[in-house]
């Protein structure tokens, strides 16, 4: 059995993805990447490393962080999956730019889960966090969630037209893990539920190899 050296290999993606309609525009959503931050400073600090691939920056697409993820996942002991992925993509990337009268109707077809696809090669030895947006139902369309994509742990933060966490400092949250543990965050600093979740992770990770 491997020992687990103190320090662990986290996989950290964050960020918007964007898909591209034409050479002049794309389907995006709000997402700035503030919490992403805040989890690479955690996963730094605690003194682990630290491999981080920022949409759209480093991965565009919701299929180019799917390439990109794929490749780095073996290395790593911890994903925390951070990424606003989009849904959905234009089934169409026009080489040239869309004329606007043509532009009333798009068609749209579905992006890979990203989450859900990495978890078909996931090793037992690998602690997945992942996070998900709700309006309503909270806890139980997380908790679907954190089983769909094999999570040990998801954090759920709330959404609605009053509470936006893009950006935010303070979230509306809570965390679930799979061994029922539920952790709530009212109005919490995104820094402190980073580390938070960095916590969990390291010693799940340590669970595994115990
Ligand atoms: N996610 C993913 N690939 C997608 C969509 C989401 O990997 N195509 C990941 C996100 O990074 C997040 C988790 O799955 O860690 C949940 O994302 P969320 O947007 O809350 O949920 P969806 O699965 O997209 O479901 P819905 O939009 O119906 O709530």
């Amino acid at each position: 059995m491997r020992r687990v050296s103190r320090k662990l290999r986290f996989l950290l993606a964050s960020g918007p993805t964007r898909e591209p309609l034409d050479p002049v525009r794309y389907l995006s959503n709000y997402s700035t990447g503030t919490m992403g931050r805040h989890l690479a400073d955690a996963i730094r600090k605690k003194g682990h490393r630290l491999t981080w691939v920022r949409s759209p920056e480093d991965a565009e697409t919701a299929r180019d962080l799917l390439s990109r993820l794929r490749r780095e996942l073996p290395k790593h002991d911890v994903l925390v999956m951070a990424s606003a992925v989009g849904d959905v993509r234009p089934a169409v990337v026009s080489a040239a730019k869309i004329k606007k009268g043509r532009l009333k109707t798009i068609r749209l077809v579905e992006n890979p889960d990203v989450l859900r696809t990495l978890s078909k090669a996931k090793k037992a030895s690998q602690v997945f966090v992942g996070f998900a947006l709700e309006s309503k139902n909270i806890q139980a369309n997380a908790q679907a969630k954190l089983k769909k994509k094999k999570l040990e742990v998801i954090l759920a933060q709330k959404v609605t037209n009053k509470t936006i966490p893009f950006g935010a400092s303070r979230v509306e949250a809570a965390a679930y893990s799979a061994d029922g543990r539920v952790k709530r965050f009212p109005g919490a600093a995104k820094q402190t539920v980073a580390r938070y979740l960095i916590g969990q992770a390291e010693s799940l990770v340590r669970q595994k190899y115990a």
